[in-house]
């Protein structure tokens, strides 16, 4: 694919102190665009400076939500080059999400050409200092200049980049999660399992209660019978029961996320038994009760092995693991983390060098 670049003539000055970037807040010189509409498919493929959009005020997006997205890092590894990780897992979970959404699906080479395009310019935004990272935003967006109801006819594919710090204020520290039992994330043949704007939007209610009570996140039920957990508004849970660890298994409303998918296959080739399986509400209340809840943990790309120290459910907070990191988290985190910012050789073949 061709990629027209057009450099930005007034670049920013790179943070100073990258112990202050947080997450998400501060973007690099360029972003890349690329259009699609039902004549002509994907096409006008550009590297441009970055900026403001302009849209129509009836386009499709702003009324019903037409809108998906990923999340990637860059990372800067021990010889200082950069590197992805896992990239075409997300491009192909983002033409699953487009799939349901009814966007148009992404040509999956052209995708990984234009990250590795963007990110090979921006590279000098890819920050060094210890925890942080580049983190890639690939959204699509439905554009149509009308206000019915139909097909997407019109869209555009964009990729921004954040140079980023820890995704929790706290960094690695354990958060306090709050078990959701009133509203629901998502429902079996519902948007759950896709990346959709929407899920969030619907997520921020049930997450400014729990924040107002001095929870990180909520941990969601099942959206039938509100029984079963799922995941965190931004990442996969795991548990270590009674020497085990065990996550949700997939069920069509959980986002199949790929540090999970990686933990999971990672923790086959150190040996470590993992099961993915339905796991009630009732029996993570009865195993943090009797003492063998030994561990729990979130991840996902932005949080990316998130201790959990305790967990609140029906007006009750229980207290994991005496609110410390656990053996096992800290050793998934180091094991995750050693690939992905280079530190260990990669016999998996996930690292991606940008080069
Ligand atoms: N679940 C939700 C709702 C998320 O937003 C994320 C973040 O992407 C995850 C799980 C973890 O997915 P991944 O490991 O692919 O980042
Ligand atoms: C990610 O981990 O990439 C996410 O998308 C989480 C997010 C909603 C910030």
């Amino acid at each position: 694919m061709e990629i027209k670049v057009t450099l930005n003539p007034a670049p920013k000055a790179k943070p100073a102190d990258e112990s202050k970037l947080g997450f998400g807040k501060l973007f690099t010189d360029h972003m890349f665009i690329m259009d699609w509409d039902k004549a002509s498919g994907w096409h006008d493929a550009r590297i441009v400076p970055f900026g403001n959009l302009s849209i129509h005020p009836a386009s499709t997006v702003l009324h019903y939500g037409s809108e998906i997205f990923e999340g990637l890092k860059a990372y800067r590894n021990a010889e200082g080059g950069v590197q992805m990780f896992r990239p075409m897992e997300n491009i192909r979970r983002m033409n699953r999400s487009a799939a349901r959404m009814g966007l148009p699906a992404l040509p999956e080479e052209d995708t990984l050409q234009a990250l590795h395009e963007l990110i090979k310019l921006e590279a000098d935004w890819v920050p060094h200092g210890e925890g942080t990272s580049m983190y890639i935003r690939p959204f699509m967006i439905g554009d149509d200049e009308q206000l019915g109801v139909h097909g997407i006819g019109r869209a555009h594919f964009i990729i921004i980049l954040s140079p980023s710090g820890s995704y929790y204020a706290g960094g690695m520290a354990p958060v306090k999660i709050m078990i959701e039992d009133e509203d629901v994330r998502a429902v079996r043949g519902g948007t759950g399992e896709a990346k959709c704007g929407g899920n969030y939007a619907a997520s921020v209610r049930a997450g400014d209660r729990a924040e107002q009570k001095g929870y990180t996140q909520v941990l969601w039920l099942d959206g039938v019978e509100r029984k079963y957990v799922e995941e965190v508004g931004a990442m996969n849970m795991m548990f270590k029961i009674a020497g085990k660890i065990v996550t949700p298994a997939l069920n069509g409303s959980i986002l199949p996320g790929i540090t999970r998918k990686s933990i999971l296959e990672m923790c086959a080739y150190l040996g470590l038994d993992a099961e993915e399986r339905r796991i009630s509400v009732d029996e993570l209340i009865e195993a943090m009760e009797n003492g063998t809840l030994e561990e729990a943990w979130g991840c996902g790309t932005a949080a990316v092995v998130s201790p959990v120290g305790a967990l609140a459910y029906a007006g009750k907070e229980y207290t994991i693991n005496n609110n410390e990191i656990g053996e096992t988290t800290m050793r998934l985190y180091e094991e995750l983390t050693g690939l992905q910012w280079g530190k260990k050789p990669d016999p998996f073949g996930w690292v991606y060098p940008v080069n």
